[in-house]
Formats: structure tokens, C-alpha cells, sequence
């Protein structure tokens, strides 16, 4: 996607080989109009697909999770992390380890946003390890639903995590695939994605 991968080499600042700061228009800053773009983008990717829910995860995943379910008028719900959680039977976990952050979260979907036979887009701003996708598709299957996608407005290819979703499956769609992060350069995977 083009206006992405300008935004990502005007304004994305690379920390280290391994992050990449995308804080004025994803993760703190948002830029509307580029997230209305993504959510476009998106719905195309999947045209043809039966979609009724979109799942993301709190909180950078809730921009572009929004601009897509408005586009395909169907409802967003965010999973909601926590550090630790007393047992409830009223919503569904799963444990999400970032090796990016070095911690776990559980996330919770409350049962009544889920039921059998949704089909539900997932989406997410990053896709690194593939462990919150992973998680948010165990809680989509865990509720009888289906998964029908992923999007990731922002992929690091060289991170296993695509890869692993695709070999259990999941048709992965990434709006930029990012090869390298390497002499704090950004390398796109492929130049003719746009
Ligand atoms: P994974 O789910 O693919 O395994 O990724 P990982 O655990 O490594 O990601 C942990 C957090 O770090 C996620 O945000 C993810 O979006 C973010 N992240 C991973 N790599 C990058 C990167 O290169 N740049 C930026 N800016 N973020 C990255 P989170 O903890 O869920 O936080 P939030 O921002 O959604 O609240
Ligand atoms: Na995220
Ligand atoms: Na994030």
C-alpha cells in the first residue's frame, strides 16, 4: 500500500534493528484519513469473504479495527489485556507472551461478542512474533467462530510470525511487509506491493 509505505519511510523512526517507532500516525498520534485508507484497504483484500465481526486487540489495534468495521459495517470488539485475572466463566482468555516487551498478558473477549458461526476479521497494527494474532484466533475458535483473515497494517517480515500463521493455515494479509530494520534503514519486502 503506497500512502503507507510513505508514511512508514517519512515518518517512522527505526529504534534498532528490531523496532520500529510509528508513534505520529499508529501507535500515539493517529492519523485518520490514513486509517480510513487502511480500512479500505482492507475490506478489498477480503472482498468476497462473509464477514459479520472484527476482532482486534487493545489499543493500537482499535484505529485501523474501527475504519474496517465501519467500511464493512459489522462491529469491532477489542480484546482487552490484563495482567492477571480471578477466574470467570462470562469471557474467553488466552495468554499472549511479547518477547517484544517480556511479559504476558491474558486477553479477554466477553462471551456474548462471540458466538458460534461468526466469521470474524482479525486485525492488529503489528505483526512480529504472530503471538497476539495467535491469541486473538485461539479466542475466535474457542468461541466456535471462524477465522477468516488477518490483516496487519504493518508486518516485519524478517519476524516469524506471517510465516507461522500461514503454516497453521491463516490467510495473512499485510498492507507493508518490512524485510529489514537494519542500518537504520527501513527495507520493504517486496517494492511492488504499493
Ligand atoms: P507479536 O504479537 O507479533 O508476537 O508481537 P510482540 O509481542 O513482539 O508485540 C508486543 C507489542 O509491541 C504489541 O503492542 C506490538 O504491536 C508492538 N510491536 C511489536 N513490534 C513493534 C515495532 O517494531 N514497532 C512498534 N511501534 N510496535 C511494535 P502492544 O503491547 O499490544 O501495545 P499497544 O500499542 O497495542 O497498546
Ligand atoms: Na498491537
Ligand atoms: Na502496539
Amino acid at each position: 500500500m503506497k500512502l503507507l509505505k510513505e508514511k512508514v519511510l517519512n515518518e517512522g523512526i527505526v529504534l534498532s534493528d528490531q523496532v520500529l517507532k510509528v508513534d505520529s500516525f499508529l501507535n500515539h498520534q493517529m492519523d485518520p484519513v490514513l486509517m480510513k485508507a487502511v480500512g479500505r484497504e482492507f475490506v478489498r483484500r477480503f472482498e468476497g469473504e462473509d464477514i459479520n465481526r472484527v476482532l482486534t486487540i487493545e489499543s493500537s489495534g482499535i484505529a485501523p479495527g474501527i475504519m474496517t468495521a465501519l467500511e464493512l459495517e459489522a462491529p469491532l470488539i477489542f480484546a482487552r489485556k490484563q495482567k492477571s485475572l480471578t477466574l470467570r466463566d462470562d469471557i474467553f482468555v488466552e495468554k499472549v507472551y511479547s518477547f517484544t516487551k517480556q511479559e504476558s498478558n491474558e486477553i479477554t473477549v466477553a462471551k456474548k461478542f462471540m458466538k458460534p458461526g461468526d466469521r470474524v476479521l482479525i486485525i492488529d497494527d503489528f505483526l512480529a512474533n504472530g503471538e497476539a494474532a495467535f491469541g486473538l484466533a485461539r479466542i475466535v475458535e474457542q468461541a466456535g467462530a471462524e477465522v477468516v483473515g488477518i490483516g496487519i497494517v504493518i508486518e516485519k517480515a524478517f519476524q516469524p510470525g506471517g510465516r507461522l500463521l500461514q503454516e497453521q493455515g491463516y490467510r495473512v494479509e499485510s498492507l507493508v511487509r518490512i524485510a529489514s530494520l537494519e542500518n537504520g534503514q527501513v527495507t520493504f519486502a517486496d517494492e511492488e506491493d504499493g
